[in-house]
């Protein structure tokens, strides 16, 4: 049943104290790795289970410095590595790839990187800064990496950071660019981009299913992290009207839904641990999780239409300039 709007997050000391211990000896690579943000929590919280090594992942050496001192100071044994990479431009994406030639498996990839409502911009490849950060340049490094996870085998995972503005979001097939930002709206290009990650864990959860590979998108839960530098006053003033309305916000669908209540980052981060390594959800693979556990049922006919899983691949694949034959 839902519990949406009324947060029962566990914690991530409560989530890996019951399955944290299968971490240890994992390689997991982290993307979105700040002082401040949802991963750099994450990266933390699992490094007291013994990874053998962490790759964490930024666009500055300087963002990841902080949460590379907090985990040296809690568990000094961790190796831990910074990989530059940044997801506005492909050709950088490749070349991050390349730098992990000498890591021969992944067991755990976590992208969690990501941009909320920024002025309107395009990627060096020339897609519109959300679909091209949240969305595409993932789904490159998923096809770069999958190699290097299927060389971990079973149980290894691939999570794929999603959120609640799935339930608004739907892509533009013919131009995701919103008409070079002639019709740019922040909020719906945001929930374009969160869409085209949720059904990206879907399809692909199907197709590495044999694998036992684990797939899924994860909504975090609401939390105060860097993500909400590009909110102005208007924006802000558009959410509170939102949080205060007596009328609930409604999906595509029109089913009503209300706006998450705000957590701590530790919360923040437990969805995403639970994505990794709870194996009670496993038999739910590619499943959107919040709260801990498979939130399907809240996911709009868009987003479940194969339709729409076969259009996404074919224009990804466009996009990126190669097939990705899974
Ligand atoms: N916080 C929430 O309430 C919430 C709710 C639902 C979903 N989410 C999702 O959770 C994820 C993490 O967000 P957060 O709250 O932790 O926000 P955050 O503190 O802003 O962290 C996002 C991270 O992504 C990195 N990033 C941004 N653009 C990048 C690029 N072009 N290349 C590489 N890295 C880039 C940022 O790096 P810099 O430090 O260099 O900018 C930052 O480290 C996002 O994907 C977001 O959509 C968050």
């Amino acid at each position: 049943m839902s519990t949406w709007g009324n947060p029962v997050i566990l914690s991530s000391e409560y989530v890996l104290s019951q399955y944290g211990e299968s971490l240890a000896g994992k390689t997991i690579v982290v993307t979105g790795v700040a002082n401040d943000s949802i991963a750099g929590e994450l990266a933390v919280q699992i490094s007291a289970y013994k990874p053998s090594l962490l790759i964490l992942t930024a666009r500055s050496e300087s963002r990841v410095e902080p949460i590379v001192s907090k985990i040296k100071s809690k568990n000094p044994d961790v190796s831990v590595r910074f990989l530059k990479l940044d997801l506005s431009d492909l050709k950088d994406v490749r070349r991050a790839v390349s730098d992990l030639n000498d890591v021969p498996k992944i067991d755990h990839f976590v992208a969690v990187a990501g941009v909320m409502v920024p002025p309107y911009g395009k990627t060096a490849d020339g897609v519109e800064s959300q679909f091209g950060v949240n969305y595409l340049a993932n789904f490159l490094l998923v096809k770069e990496l999958l190699p290097k996870v299927r060389a971990a085998g079973p149980k290894s995972s691939i999570v794929i950071c999603s959120s609640s503005a799935v339930r608004g979001g739907q892509i533009n097939f013919d131009d995701v660019n919103y008409k070079d930002g002639e019709e740019y709206n922040p909020l719906a290009a945001y929930a374009q981009s969160n869409a085209a990650r949720t059904i990206f864990a879907k399809f692909l959860g199907e197709k590495l299913k044999g694998e036992g590979i684990r797939v899924f998108s994860v909504d975090p839960g609401a939390v105060a992290t860097g993500l909400q530098r590009h909110f102005g006053g208007e924006f802000l003033d558009q959410i509170q009207a939102l949080r205060n309305s007596t009328e609930p916000m409604r999906d595509l669908d029109g089913r009503p839904y209300k706006m998450p209540s705000f957590t701590g980052t530790s919360e923040g981060a437990s969805t995403l641990i639970t994505a990794m390594i709870d194996p009670t959800i496993e038999g739910a693979q590619g499943a959107y999780l919040y709260q801990n556990t498979v939130g399907d049922d809240d996911l709009t006919s868009f987003v479940l239409n194969r339709e729409n899983w076969t259009k996404l691949w074919e224009l990804s694949e466009k996009l990126i300039g190669e097939p990705f034959t899974v």
